[in-house]
C-alpha cells in the first residue's frame, strides 16, 4: 500500500504529532507487558543470586528462587519465562548426558516455576552447548559436529523438559531435521499440547558472547558455530528455515539475534504470517546497558524503543533480558 498525502499547505503532518494525546492517538505500534518472554539463568546452590558481569542486571539465580522471581515477572504482566542453565566447567561432559537428566537444573527449574506460577508459561532451550566439554550444541567427533546423533540426543532433551511441565520448547541448536523428529516424539509420548518455539532463524552471530558467559560456555567453547548457524549475509537462507521448520510442525517461529536481523523479521512475518517471535540477544542487551552506564545514552529510552522496534518490524514478541524492567515502565 503507497501512502498518500496532500500537498503543503493542505497537509501538515506535524498536525499528528503536536500533543500527547494526538500522538497516542495515532501511534500505529503499542507495546505491553504481554509481548516479552523473559530468559533467565538458573544454576544449582540455594539462596544464590550471582550477577554475570557482561549483562550488568542480570544474575543467575538457583532454583530455590526462581519461583518468586517469575512469580513477580507474571504479576508484571509478563506472560513467559524462558530457562538457561549455568553449568561448570567440571559438570560437562562430553557424552553430555545431563541434559536430558529430569533432575538437571533445568527441569528443576520448570517444575519451581510451575509450582510457584501455573499460569506463567514456561519455554526452555534445547542444544547441548550448556552440558558439552566443549561448548557446541551437538556432539563433536573428529572436530565435526555432528547432526545425526545430536538430533537423536535433542529429542531425549525434549521429552525430559516437556515430562517437567514445560509449555514451549525452543530447539535453539540449529541441526537439521530436529523439529520433525522432536514433534514426531512429543505426539507418541503423549504431549500433544506441548508448543515447539523455533529457533528458525539463527545466524552465527557474535552478539552471543555475553550469554556464552553467562551459561559458563565460554571457556569451554572451542572454534565456532559456523557450521550449524546461518551465515549472517544470508537472508534468503534464512526464510527457507522458517519455512522448513513451520512445515516440520513448529508452532511458532524465531528469528535470532533482533535488531541487526529486522529485516528477516518482517519478511517472515510478511510471508509466512505465522507466531513470530526476535531475540533481543545478550550482546545487543549489553551494549544498551554498557553505553547507559557511561552516561552516553538514556537507557530506559533505548530499551523500550529497541523493543518498540520489533513490534513495527512484525514480531508478535521479543525475548529479551529487559522483560521485567520494561513491563515495571509500561505499567507507570
Ligand atoms: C545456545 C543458545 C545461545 C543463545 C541462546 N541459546 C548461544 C549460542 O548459540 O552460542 C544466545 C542468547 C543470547 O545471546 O542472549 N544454543
Amino acid at each position: 500500500m503507497r501512502p498518500t498525502i496532500a500537498p503543503f499547505p493542505s497537509a501538515r503532518p506535524r498536525r499528528a504529532r503536536a500533543t500527547p494525546a494526538i500522538r497516542a492517538l495515532v501511534r500505529e505500534t503499542t507495546l505491553a507487558p504481554s509481548d516479552f518472554i523473559w530468559p533467565v539463568f538458573v544454576r544449582d546452590g540455594d539462596g544464590v543470586e550471582e550477577p554475570v558481569p557482561s549483562m550488568p542486571g542480570v544474575v543467575r539465580r538457583s532454583v530455590d528462587l526462581i519461583g518468586a522471581a517469575a512469580k513477580e515477572a507474571y504479576d508484571l504482566g509478563v506472560p513467559a519465562i524462558c530457562v538457561f542453565p549455568y553449568t561448570s566447567m567440571e559438570a560437562r561432559t562430553e557424552d553430555c548426558a545431563m541434559a536430558w537428566d529430569r533432575d538437571n537444573v533445568a527441569n528443576r527449574a520448570i517444575r519451581a516455576i510451575k509450582d510457584a506460577v501455573p499460569d506463567m508459561a514456561v519455554m526452555t532451550d534445547i542444544a547441548l552447548d550448556p552440558y558439552n566439554i566443549n561448548g557446541h550444541d551437538g556432539f563433536v567427533v573428529d572436530g565435526e559436529i555432528v547432526n545425526d546423533r545430536t538430533v537423536e540426543a535433542l529429542v531425549k532433551m525434549a521429552l525430559a523438559q516437556a515430562e517437567s511441565g514445560a509449555d514451549i520448547l525452543g530447539p535453539s541448536d540449529m541441526m537439521d531435521g530436529r523439529i520433525g523428529a522432536m514433534r514426531a516424539a512429543l505426539e507418541a509420548e503423549g504431549h500433544q499440547k506441548v508448543m515447539i518455539l523455533s529457533y528458525a532463524a539463527k545466524f552465527a552471530s557474535a552478539f552471543y558472547g555475553p550469554f556464552r558467559d553467562a551459561v559458563g560456555a565460554s571457556a569451554a567453547l572451542t572454534g565456532d558455530k559456523n557450521t550449524y548457524q546461518i551465515d549472517p549475509g544470508n537472508g534468503r537462507e534464512a526464510l527457507r528455515m522458517i519455512e522448513r521448520d513451520l512445515s516440520e510442525g513448529a508452532d511458532m517461529v524465531m528469528v535470532k539475534p533482533g535488531l541487526p536481523y529486522l529485516d528477516i523479521c518482517r519478511q517472515v512475518k510478511d510471508m509466512f504470517g505465522a507466531p513470530t517471535f526476535a531475540y533481543q540477544v545478550s550482546g545487543e542487551y549489553a551494549m544498551v546497558q554498557a553505553a547507559a552506564q557511561n552516561g552516553w545514552i538514556d537507557g530506559q529510552k533505548v530499551m523500550l524503543e529497541s523493543l518498540m522496534a520489533f513490534k513495527r518490524a512484525g514480531c508478535d514478541g521479543v525475548l529479551t533480558y529487559f522483560a521485567p524492567e520494561a513491563a515495571r515502565i509500561l505499567n507507570g
